[in-house]
């Protein structure tokens, strides 16, 4: 079978919300670390998929796994050590007063139940989030993620404020009063929306603004709107889905990186390496007052398989040291991607933290005109054919993201800055 059968039959059979990357869709058949293979068994370096975050198919996480499929698998109803040693591994690893786990499957599942909590133990109906942002696909979440359909149909219980971006956002790293003009604009949107008739029940924050940037945020910025949005009797819901495992480099968690002490945090991708593992986390007084009139039973959440793999990642993360590796291999891309916007006028900006990077490509470095669709996919492309795959994000799609597994070595990074470079250089022809 060759690959353009595959892709009329995957277009007859499931619907068209899947898209492949790239023109010319790549098909893997094999992963290991940071390596994949396709089907002709030409190797690529991974430089995108967070979500496998100790690599691919590591083997201490697919033994984990194979060993409690062939054990024992059924749901949480029963008593089990492995949830209970998962849930005691992430307490110790939470942000401060974050002492209780619910697991899921999905970030989305996590996301909904920390709305439907700040909603129930706050009485209040509001939600706060940002433009452009990403937070799930349930009725819900959807509502919560105003990249994904059109404002006119925004409810009226929905704050959206300018999230902190200083390259493209209203207010940029020249203006050394940005941070309080972000939470102006915030304080602004969260009156309308009293003004509205909903006070709010929650703020809820992907601590990267994955679907803007990432973006870096001023100091300031985060910790006042916490305190804003706490002032009015809503909650902290930090969304580490994408922000959280070490990411940073720093911390395990984002928040730790910015000092939040967030009510809820929620997680998912990286958890499981692949696996569907996700959580939502709070404070023990929270979910008990939720659990006072709700019950919360989630079929496949944090069944013993899914345990053992969520406990096999965070030994690897632990054992490879690979919070360490994220700030030291992080900060080596981060030098050659400097070095590589001295050379090329079309990185118009970059930021990010350990191993999380978006480049802003633009036309022009005075006007900040962004690449359209075509030309970030035509650069992917470029890339790709050098054997590295990235992403893109952004609110006009025009970011570059790099953001590959934890365990991502220098060399790695050296090929990934070499493949960058030289589709650059086509591209400039
Ligand atoms: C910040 C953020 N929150 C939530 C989600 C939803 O997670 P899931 O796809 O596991 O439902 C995503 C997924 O991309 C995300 O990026």
């Amino acid at each position: 079978m060759n690959d353009a059968d595959l892709v009329a039959r995957r277009k007859a059979t499931l619907g068209p919300t899947y898209q492949n990357f790239y023109d010319q869709p790549l098909h893997l058949v094999r992963g290991s670390g940071t390596k994949l293979w396709d089907v002709d068994g030409r190797q690529y370096i991974d430089c995108y998929n967070n979500v496998v975050s100790v690599g691919h198919c590591h083997p201490r996480v697919v033994e984990a796994l194979c060993k409690q499929a062939a054990t024992l698998n059924t749901h949480t109803r029963y008593l089990h050590a492995g949830i209970v040693e998962l849930g005691e591994m992430l307490v110790a690893r939470m942000p401060a007063a974050i002492d209780t786990c619910i697991f899921t499957c999905t970030g989305s599942e996590a996301n909904d139940l920390a709305t439907q909590i700040a909603r129930h133990v706050t009485g209040n109906q509001g939600m706060v989030v940002t433009e452009s942002s990403y937070h799930g696909v349930s009725e819900l979440t959807r509502r919560l993620s105003t990249d994904s359909y059109p404002e006119r149909d925004r409810p009226d219980w929905l704050a959206v404020i300018e999230p902190p971006n200083l390259y493209r956002g209203p207010w940029q790293r020249d203006d050394p009063t940005a941070a309080q003009k972000y939470l102006q604009q915030a304080r602004s949107q969260l009156d309308l929306l009293e003004q509205r008739g909903h006070k709010p029940a929650a703020v809820m924050i992907d601590l990267v603004w994955d679907s803007n940037g990432p973006l870096v945020a001023p100091d300031d910025y985060l910790p006042g709107l916490c305190a804003e949005v706490r002032k009015r009797g809503g909650l902290v819901i930090a969304d580490e889905v994408q922000a959280g495992y070490c990411r940073s480099g720093e911390h395990w968690w984002t928040s730790d990186v910015y000092g939040l002490k967030p009510d809820i945090l929620t997680c998912g991708k990286p958890m499981g390496a692949g696996h569907p593992l996700a959580v939502m986390a709070t404070k023990r007084a929270i979910i008990d007052a939720y659990s006072e009139q709700y019950h919360y039973f989630n079929t496949f959440g944090g069944n013993p398989v899914s345990a053992a793999v969520g406990k096999a990642v965070i030994d690897v993360i632990d054992s490879e040291g690979l919070l360490q590796n994220a700030r030291e291999t992080g900060a080596y891309l981060e030098a050659g991607l400097r070095e590589l916007a001295t050379r090329h006028d079309v990185i118009g900006d970059i930021q990010g933290r350990g191993l999380f990077w978006g480049l802003d490509m633009v036309t022009d470095q005075e006007t900040r005109t962004a690449f359209s669709e075509s030309q970030m996919r035509h650069l992917g492309s470029l890339i790709v054919e050098q054997g590295v795959i990235t992403g893109t994000s952004g609110r006009y799609g025009q970011i570059l993201k790099l953001r590959p597994p934890l365990v991502f070595s220098r060399t790695d990074a050296d090929q990934t800055l070499a493949a960058i470079d030289s589709a650059l250089r086509k591209l400039e022809l």
